[in-house]
């Protein structure tokens, strides 16, 4: 999953809305809108995955304490008081839908599950600790990098490459769950550049 998403990882690394947000230049209403995004993808995401957790894949992944809805509604709590929780976004709409139809099948499923996951425990705890340092929040506004259940990072993420590749899917089914890794960060590229594009010029 991690090879066959390479292209599409540096790509998301380098969309305009991740740079302007760890360079400081996303205001607070930039912000809850990412959150607001994440929100619908997280919300569709876990119910889906907890309506599925009798597939062996999805049984495979599938950790309560990986969920973050409570954390980003505790976040928009910060970040917009008062404010709406839902969105109109056609980027976001898409995720959901796609994520919906993945729930015919585990390993689709997975595949979202791990794109999502594992970068929040990856390279979204360096942007965790950049935004905490960058704004000055003292943690504040940030639950959603925080995996009070996880433990250490590394130990958690060799648990469960461990638990995926002892499912011995044949490689036809291997396929089929990387590609569905790169729809997934395709679908994370079109947040980032509808987010780019409501950004002030
Ligand atoms: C500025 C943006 C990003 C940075 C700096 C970043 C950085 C990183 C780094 C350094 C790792 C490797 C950690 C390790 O070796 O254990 C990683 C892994 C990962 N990232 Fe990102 N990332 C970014 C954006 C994203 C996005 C948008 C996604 C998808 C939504 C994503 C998904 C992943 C996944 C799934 C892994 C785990 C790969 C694996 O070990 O199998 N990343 N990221």
């Amino acid at each position: 999953m991690r090879d066959g998403s390479r292209t599409e990882h540096a790509q998301a690394e380098d969309a305009a809305f991740m740079s302007e947000l760890l360079a400081g230049r996303v205001d607070e209403r930039g912000y809850a809108d990412y959150l607001l995004r994440l929100r619908t993808v997280y919300a569709t995401m876990e119910a889906v995955v907890r309506e599925n957790t009798d597939d062996p894949a999805v049984a495979a992944v599938f950790d309560p304490g990986l969920e973050r809805l409570p954390a980003i509604d505790a976040d928009l709590d910060h970040w917009l008081p008062g404010g709406p929780r839902t969105v109109d976004s056609p980027a976001a709409a898409a995720y959901r839908d796609r994520l919906t139809a993945a729930a015919t099948s585990g390993g689709l499923l997975a595949a979202h599950h791990y794109t999502r996951y594992l970068g929040d425990l990856s390279g979204g705890q360096a942007i965790g600790r950049i935004l905490d340092r960058g704004f000055g929040l003292a943690g504040r506004g940030l639950a959603f990098y925080d995996f009070p259940a996880v433990g250490r990072p590394k130990a958690y993420k060799d648990g469960y490459r461990a638990r995926l590749d002892a499912l011995g899917l044949s490689s036809r089914a291997i396929a089929r769950v990387v590609d569905e890794v790169r729809v997934a960060f395709r679908l994370n590229q079109a947040l980032f550049t509808e987010l780019a594009a409501s950004l002030p010029a």
